[in-house]
């Protein structure tokens, strides 16, 4: 397994719109090992492939708390199939905009369909955390990012946030 280099705002890959996954085979499977290794260092609780530059609908997930024996979860061409009335609120966070928080509000419940890590057809009914972490990481495969909820005016300044970190950091290291 391999640790990969996530990708962070302005990279205009993010973008991207992901391609959906034809072959279950072990070139995905060491994909999604590396995402999941990637996922584990960085830390975050999600990672979707264009991450780390791969233009491919795969999602990786583990929502367990730090005392709580690892739960990795394997999303591939992952599709919202019912979504409900009802909103819930979380603070989120993205591996791809570091250090940046914002509350967004998204469907408490959703149903999605998806291929598991062997290709078998899968289907879940998620609540609360997990709902939410599989609306932003299915964003990611559409391009969209949380920040897109937000006020022109509150996005701009994530943003900028962000790109002047990159330049001290980078400063530092050279
Ligand atoms: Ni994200």
């Amino acid at each position: 397994m391999t640790i990969k280099k996530i990708l962070t705002l302005p990279d205009p890959i993010l973008r991207k719109k992901s391609s959906n996954v034809v072959d279950v085979d072990n070139d995905l499977r060491q994909l999604m090992d590396d995402m999941l290794q990637t996922m584990y260092d960085a830390p975050g609780i999600g990672l979707a492939a264009i991450q780390i530059g791969v233009p491919k609908r795969v999602v990786v997930m583990d929502l367990a708390k730090n005392d709580e024996k690892k739960n990795p979860m394997y999303f591939i061409n992952p599709e919202i199939i019912w979504k409900s009335e009802e909103k819930s609120s979380y603070e989120e966070g993205c591996l791809s905009i570091p250090n940046q928080f914002a509350k967004i509000e998204r469907a408490e419940k959703c149903n999605v369909k998806y291929l598991d890590y062997n290709g078998n057809k899968k289907k879940i009914e998620a609540t609360g955390l997990l709902s939410t972490c599989l609306q932003h990481e299915i964003d990611h495969l559409n391009g969209i990012l949380f920040i897109d909820y937000l006020s022109k005016l509150k996005k701009d300044n994530i943003i900028k946030k962000v790109v002047k970190s990159k330049k001290e950091l980078e400063r530092v290291v050279v």
